[in-house]
Formats: C-alpha cells, structure tokens, sequence
C-alpha cells in the first residue's frame, strides 16, 4: 500500500479554512470542491492510458488517451458525494458507481446499506472517495468490496487521514497484491474517543450536508 500526503501551498491554504469551524456550508462545499480537484491530480498520476495517433495542424504526432475500460470513480454516500464534481472535473469520461456505507457509532462497525456498482469490476482503475479516513472501518469495508467484484487497482482519495485509520486499512488489505494507494490533503495527529480525528473538521457529512438526527 502506498499513501501519499499531498503537500502543496494552495492545498495547505484551502485545508484551513476548510478546518475552520466557522466555516459555513456553502464555502465548505466550495473548498472540498476545489480541494479535491488538486488532490485528483496527484491520484491521477498513474492513470492507465493508449497511444493515439491523431494529426496536428501541422504534423502527424502520437500521443495519450485514456484506456478502456473508463475509470471508475466511487463516492462513499454520504460525505463522499461532496467530492464527487471535484473528481469528475479531472475524469469527465470516467464511470460514476455509487456505494452506501453507514457507521454504527455506538461499534464503529462499517456495513453496505445501498450499491449502484457494475457486478464485474475486472480491469477497472477505481478511485475511491471518503473525505475522512478515520477508523479505516469504513475504507476497509468499501475496498473489500470493490475486490470481490474484481477490482485490481485502488485508489483512494481522502482530505484528512488519522494513523489509526491508515494501520487498519494497511493490516486488513495486507493479502491485496495489486496497486493499492491513499491520497490524502493531510495526516491529522489521532482520533478521539468518540472516533473523530483530531484535529480535524468535524463531521464532514454534517458540515456539508447538515445534521441529521
Ligand atoms: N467522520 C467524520 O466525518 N469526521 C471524523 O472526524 C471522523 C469520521
């Protein structure tokens, strides 16, 4: 597994207001949004392309294209749908699936509550969004089942990771041989008793959505 903490001026810039509990919903929205446009550059690095011929309008030359099949790109509802514009901003032909993952907070136990994912996944490039890699619960749960419907190479796109989460991730997916890699705007210090990272944002869903009882 590779991870990779993003360490850019902008990204640093638009984390803290982002951080800020000040910070209201519609500009939270907004720096996600953006946050997650710079951070889809660097998840993109590795994107598998062809070789395309096509012609200038002055010479014939070779370049890239995106390989079929498209990439799949997978928000973890609900906060990971406030990532979803920023990524396709970058992708605009990739696949859009959708996997539901609640958290029970009394065991922190992950599970599925919808899907909207093609059954096989063999072949796809998969990109993972979850703006909070805290317990890894979650991440863990949403990779296991990307892999059991054939996905073989994962990358996940977070704004804030805790070490906790990212030694869980890295314990459960240890038999997982193929491209496996977390890009995240920050490595936040912990997480608290409650599961929150420290410091962190809060709850991402809640900022950009609203609380739900
Ligand atoms: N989920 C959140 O939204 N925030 C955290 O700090 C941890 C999990």
């Amino acid at each position: 597994m590779r991870i990779h903490v993003a360490d850019h001026p902008l990204i640093a810039h638009k984390l803290t207001m982002l951080r800020d509990q000040e910070t209201e919903s519609p500009i939270f929205r907004q720096l996600v949004d953006e946050l997650v446009t710079l951070l889809a550059y660097e998840a993109t690095r590795d994107v598998r392309t062809e070789p395309l011929t096509i012609r200038t309008p002055v010479a014939e030359t070779q370049g890239a294209k995106l390989a079929s099949p498209r990439p799949m790109v997978v928000p973890i509802l609900r906060a990971g749908l406030g990532m979803l514009e920023g990524m396709m901003r970058l992708l605009p032909t990739a696949e859009v699936g959708f996997l539901g993952m609640i958290r029970d907070e009394e065991t922190l136990h992950a599970s599925t509550y919808a899907e909207r994912l093609p059954e096989d996944l063999a072949g796809r490039q998969c990109y993972l969004l979850d703006p909070m890699l805290a317990t890894g619960g979650t991440l863990s749960a949403a990779a296991d089942f990307l892999v059991e419907r054939g996905a073989d190479d994962i990358t996940v796109i977070c704004l804030l990771a805790a070490p906790e989460g990212v030694n869980r991730v890295k314990r459960d997916l240890e038999n997982f041989s193929r491209p496996f890699t977390i890009v995240t705007a920050a490595m936040d210090e912990r997480l608290n008793d409650k599961g929150y990272i420290v410091p962190g944002l809060g709850d991402a869903g809640d900022r950009l959505y609203g609380v739900v009882d």
